[in-house]
C-alpha cells in the first residue's frame, strides 16, 4: 500500500466533482529555505483531515497558504473550485479560520467579539441576531455571552474563536492547533463541540494536532508532513496496518514515529 493516498475521500453527490480542497505541488520558499515542498492532496466535501507533524514541519504555513495569508511560492490551491491565488476573497468567504495563536479581543465580550466579526464579514443584522445565540448554544458559552473574553479559561477561549469562525456560514473550517495548551477534559470539550457543529452545519473540517488520540478517534483521513513534504496519507486504519509489523495493538504514534522517523514534540 503507497503511504500517501492523495485522492480525496468522501464527496457529497451533488457537488461540482472538485473537492472541498485541492492542492497541487504546493510550494513556499522563505529565501533558500523551502517551509513547504511540493505538497499534493486534497480533502473531500464532508471529510476530516487531521494534518500531523513535528514542529517546523510546515503545517501551519500550509494552512496560511490555503487560508490565503500568505501567497504560494509555485503551485496550486483551489477551495471548492475557487483558486486562493487568483480569486482570494471568494476563497476567503468560503472557510472559517482558526488560527494556531489565540486572537479573540481580551476587552469584548464574548457576544461582542462574534459580532464584529459576523460584520466584517458582512452578515446582515437579522441573520447576526439568529446566528450568534446559535453558535454560542453551540459551543456551550450562550450563558457566558457578556462575559469578557480575558475573564475566560483557555478551553473556553478556544471555543469563542471556533464560535468565531463560524459566523458567516464557511463550508470549510481550518483549524491550527485547537486543543494545544488545554486540559484533558477541555481538549475533549472542543472536539465535542467540532463534532456537533459539524453534524448540524456538514463542514469540512482541516485541522492540525500534536494529540495522536484525537487525530485517531476525530479524523477520517491523516497527513503527515515532515520536513515540509507530504509523508503519509491515508485512513488511521489503514496507516496502522502499514507500520511494518502491525498489531491491533499499533496506535497512531508509532505510526508517526514510522513515517515521520521522530517520536512526537508537543
Ligand atoms: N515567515 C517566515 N520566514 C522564514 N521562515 C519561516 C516563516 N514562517 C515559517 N518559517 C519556517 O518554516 C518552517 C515551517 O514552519 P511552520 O510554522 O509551518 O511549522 P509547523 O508545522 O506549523 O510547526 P509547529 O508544530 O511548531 O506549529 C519552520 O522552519 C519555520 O521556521
Ligand atoms: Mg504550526
Amino acid at each position: 500500500m503507497s503511504a500517501v493516498n492523495a485522492g480525496s475521500g468522501s464527496r457529497n453527490p451533488g457537488d461540482s466533482g472538485e473537492p472541498a480542497i485541492l492542492i497541487e505541488h504546493a510550494v513556499k520558499q522563505y529565501g533558500s529555505f523551502t517551509a513547504v515542498n511540493d505538497v499534493s492532496f486534497s480533502v473531500g466535501t464532508g471529510e476530516t483531515l487531521g494534518l500531523l507533524g513535528s514542529n517546523g514541519a510546515g503545517k501551519s504555513t500550509l494552512i496560511r497558504m490555503i487560508t490565503t495569508l500568505v501567497p504560494l511560492t509555485s503551485g496550486r490551491i483551489r477551495l471548492h473550485g475557487v483558486d486562493v491565488s487568483v480569486n482570494p476573497d471568494r476563497a476567503r468567504l468560503s472557510i472559517g479560520v482558526i488560527p494556531q495563536a489565540m486572537t479573540s479581543d481580551v476587552d469584548l465580550s464574548i457576544e461582542e467579539n462574534l459580532s464584529i466579526y459576523a460584520k466584517l464579514y458582512g452578515v446582515p443584522r437579522a441573520e447576526r441576531r439568529k446566528t450568534i445565540p446559535r453558535l454560542l448554544e453551540l459551543v456551550n458559552l450562550a450563558d457566558r455571552r457578556n462575559s469578557l473574553v480575558g475573564s475566560l479559561s483557555g478551553g473556553m477561549r478556544r471555543r469563542v474563536e471556533i464560535a468565531r469562525g463560524l459566523v458567516h456560514y464557511p463550508q470549510i473550517l481550518i483549524l491550527d492547533e485547537p486543543t494545544t495548551g488545554l486540559d484533558p477534559v477541555s481538549r475533549t470539550d472542543v472536539w465535542e463541540m467540532l463534532t456537533t457543529i459539524k453534524r448540524e452545519r456538514q463542514l469540512t473540517i482541516l485541522v492540525t494536532t500534536h494529540y495522536m488520540d484525537e487525530a485517531d478517534r476525530l479524523c477520517d483521513r491523516i497527513a503527515i508532513m515532515e520536513k515540509g513534504r507530504l509523508v503519509a496519507l491515508d485512513t488511521p486504519f489503514a496507516l496502522k496496518q502499514a507500520v511494518p509489523g502491525s498489531r491491533a495493538s499499533t496506535t497512531l504514534d508509532d505510526v508517526f514515529v514510522h513515517f515521520s522517523g521522530r517520536e512526537l514534540v508537543s
